[in-house]
C-alpha cells in the first residue's frame, strides 16, 4: 500500500479526545484494579534470558499517568526491571522523528506477521522484510537507522531519547545485559539473516549489541507510564515539560502499537482492551490512551506470547472503568453515574 500523506499534507490534522475521569475516581478505580488482580496467579516467568527466570513472580505495580502531569502508583512501582520489548515502541518514535513518516512504512514495515517476536520464518516470508519494528528483527532494523557518526553516537542519542520520554536518566543493567548478551544467539541470526536480504546496511553484531543494550535499560512500572503518556500527550512529555518528539511521531507511533505492539496476539489485545500497547519480557505493560495518559504495569509471569498476565488483566479493567477504548462510542458522563 502507498503512503497517503503526500496526497494530504494540505488537510490539519485534527484530535478529538476526552479527558481522564476526576483524580478521586481515577485512584478509586485503580485500586480495585490492582486489588483484583493481585493475587492472579497464572502465566510464567521468562527465562530463555537466564537472569530473567529470577525475577519474583508476585510482585506487581501500577501505574498511571495523564497528560496533565497527575501520576498515581501502586504496589511494587519502585521494583526495576528491564524495559525489553517496550523500547522499541520509544526507539522507533526517535527513528521515525529523524527520518520522518515514510522511512519506516518502506525500510521496515508496518504490518503485523501473525507470528511470535523472534520469528525466522516471518523474515523468510515475507522476502526478507522483518515487516513491522514491534517484533525483534524489526526492531533491530529500526535500531540499525538510527542516525549518528559511531556506535557511540547512536547509543547516545539512542539512551538519550529514551531517557527523555521517561523524565530521567536511564541506566543500563550490567548484569542483564551479559545474561543476555550471553545467550542471543537468535538475534544475532535475525541480524545475519537480514544482512542476507541486503537489508541492514551497518554491521549486524553491532546494531544486535546497540539492541540489547536499549533492552537492558531498568525502569519501573512509572515509567513507561511516563514514555507512553508523552506520546498521549503530542509528544511532550507531561511530567518535565520537555517536547521529546512531534505530535505526527505519536501519532504513527500509536498506529504500530495499535496493529503490532502485542506479537500475534495484538488482534485480541485490541479487541480486549481498545489501546496502543507495547509488552516486554521482562513483565512491563504499556497502554496509551491519545489525550489522556498511559498506564505501566510490571509483573513478570507472561502468557504464551511474552505478554503480561497480569497486566493485561489490569488494562482491560481500567481501559473499561476509566474510559479508555479508542474504540468506545458511548457517551460518558461522570456526572450522571457513569463511574458507579
Ligand atoms: O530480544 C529479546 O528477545 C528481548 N531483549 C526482548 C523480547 C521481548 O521483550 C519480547 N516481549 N514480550
Amino acid at each position: 500500500m502507498p503512503v497517503f500523506e503526500a496526497h494530504i499534507e494540505d488537510v490539519e490534522q485534527r484530535a478529538l479526545t476526552g479527558t481522564l475521569p476526576a483524580q478521586q475516581d481515577v485512584i478509586r478505580l485503580m485500586t480495585q484494579a490492582y486489588q483484583r488482580y493481585r493475587t492472579l496467579d497464572e502465566g510464567v516467568v521468562a527465562d530463555y534470558i537466564p537472569i530473567l527466570g529470577r525475577a519474583d513472580p508476585a510482585r506487581f505495580g501500577l501505574s498511571l499517568v495523564g497528560v496533565n502531569g497527575f501520576v498515581h502508583e501502586l504496589g511494587d512501582t519502585a521494583v526495576g526491571f528491564s524495559i525489553q520489548s517496550i523500547s522499541k515502541a520509544f526507539v522507533f518514535a526517535l527513528v521515525r522523528e529523524a527520518l520522518g513518516h515514510e522511512k519506516l512504512h518502506e525500510v521496515v514495515g508496518v504490518n503485523n506477521t501473525g507470528l511470535p517476536f523472534n520469528s525466522v520464518i516471518a523474515i523468510e516470508l515475507n522476502d526478507g522484510s522483518p515487516m513491522n519494528s514491534m517484533n525483534n528483527a524489526g526492531a533491530i532494523a529500526t535500531t540499525a537507522l538510527i542516525p549518528g557518526a559511531d556506535a557511540q553516537q547512536r547509543w547516545d542519542d539512542l539512551v538519550g531519547g529514551l531517557s527523555a520520554f521517561a523524565g530521567h536518566p536511564l541506566e543500563v543493567d550490567q548484569e542483564v545485559y551479559r545474561s543476555e548478551a550471553e545467550t542471543n544467539h537468535r538475534n544475532q541470526a535475525l541480524g545475519r539473516l537480514l544482512q542476507s536480504y541486503g537489508r541492514l546496511a551497518v554491521d549486524p553484531a553491532e546494531v544486535v549489541d546497540l539492541y540489547t543494550r536499549q533492552c537492558v535499560l531498568t525502569v519501573t512500572s512509572t515509567d513507561p507510564a511516563t514514555m507512553g503518556a508523552t506520546l498521549a500527550d503530542g509528544g511532550v512529555n507531561p511530567v518535565t515539560g520537555e517536547r521529546v518528539v512531534s505530535a505526527e511521531t505519536c501519532r504513527d507511533t500509536l498506529a504500530v502499537l495499535a496493529s503490532c505492539g502485542m506479537y500475534e496476539r495484538s488482534g485480541e489485545w485490541l479487541f480486549e482492551i481498545g489501546l496502543p500497547g507495547k509488552s516486554g519480557v521482562s513483565g512491563g505493560i504499556v497502554a496509551v490512551s491519545p489525550g489522556k495518559g498511559a498506564l505501566g504495569s510490571f509483573s513478570p509471569p507472561l502468557d504464551p506470547a511474552g505478554n503480561s498476565v497480569r497486566g493485561q488483566r489490569a488494562c482491560a479493567h481500567l481501559s473499561r472503568a476509566l474510559g479508555l477504548n479508542l474504540f468506545a462510542s458511548a457517551r460518558f458522563d461522570s456526572t450522571e453515574g457513569a463511574l458507579a
